[in-house]
């Protein structure tokens, strides 16, 4: 697996719809699981811009290769969830996508400025931060592709399979980038190699938690991976990431899976009652309406025209 930072800088650009078949949207149906996930899949893709925030304030952006990556990637990812949001839309689902994300980034409220604030020290505090940060994005990648995939595999809706096989090429290279440069700087560094193994074992969480409830993770995967394929494919991610130094052996995505299923057990209505109400309407936030972080307090008033200039 290679990656070029050069070519990638060349090459990167939105996901090509081109072709794709919008007007076949609804002539197939999406269950309600498919549903849910696109939904999360959706918020999460917005939410990168939030997750770039955090990652700048951070030593690891020292490195002008990752900024230049950075860069790309967040625009690239932006319209994932445009284009996902589009075909919801298409399937009949009405929302707004600028109200949703802000809606969404809203009701972090404190939590994410705390969470900035102890990611910037952290990184400060910790030389071998980029480490964790960079096997942290391989393993984000590989299981949004793996997820993407599964809901591929799950929903049968050809549509939808044509639009996330476009965009799993994406992930594909967001992977070996974040992979091979956190092979790059595990490698021969045994200090960082233990700080990334303690740091993976006892903080890392799903892509997605935090903006997302742990009934809404659990309900995510087992949606998409509470079967024997499904297993297998996790106990496939986390192999893949094993392969990096210092994290042989490493039970992430499997180990969530079983917490969820265990979660389950206990609870059978657990993460299915999401999926059964059809929860993924994303409630307004409670303090600071959406108006008063945006500064779009009402709709069709025309905007004053702004003379370009400013990059
Ligand atoms: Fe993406
Ligand atoms: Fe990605």
């Amino acid at each position: 697996m290679s990656f070029s930072i050069e070519r990638y800088k060349e090459e990167s650009r939105k996901v090509d719809v081109t072709g794709i078949k919008w007007d076949e949207v609804t002539a197939h149906p999406l269950s309600k699981g498919d549903l849910f996930c696109l939904h999360y899949m959706m918020d999460i893709e917005n939410h990168v811009p939030l997750y770039l925030s955090h990652l700048l304030v951070t030593r690891a952006c020292m490195d002008p290769i990752l900024t230049a990556f950075l860069a790309c990637w967040n625009y690239e990812e932006l319209w994932h969830g445009e284009n996902i949001g589009r075909l919801l839309n298409l399937y009949g689902i009405e929302f707004d996508t600028q109200e949703r994300i802000a809606n969404v980034r809203a009701n972090l409220g404190f939590q994410n400025s705390v969470s900035i604030l102890s990611t910037m020290a952290g990184s400060w505090m910790l030389k071998d931060f980029s480490a964790v940060y960079l096997s942290i994005g391989a393993i984000n990648e590989l299981s949004t592709l793996t997820g993407y995939g599964a809901l591929i595999r799950k929903s049968g809706h050809p549509v939808l399979k044509d639009l996330l096989g476009r965009i799993i090429k994406d992930e594909r290279r967001h992977f070996a980038f974040y992979f091979n440069s956190s092979k790059e700087w595990l490698s021969g560094n045994a200090k960082a190699q233990k700080i990334d193994r303690w740091m993976l074992d006892r903080v890392w969480v799903p892509v997605g938690q935090g903006v997302k409830t742990q009934e809404e993770v659990d309900a995510l995967a087992i949606y998409l991976f509470d079967d024997e394929q499904g297993e297998e494919e996790l106990l496939e991610l986390d192999a893949k990431i094993g392969k990096l130094p210092g994290l042989a052996g490493i039970k992430l995505m499997s180990k969530a899976l079983y917490a969820a299923r265990e979660r389950v057990k206990r609870n059978p209505t657990w993460a299915w009652r999401l999926i059964e109400n059809e929860e993924w309407a994303v409630k307004p936030p409670k303090k600071s309406p959406v108006g008063e972080l945006t500064t779009r307090h009402s709709q069709g008033v025309e905007a004053e025209p702004v003379e370009a200039g400013t990059p």
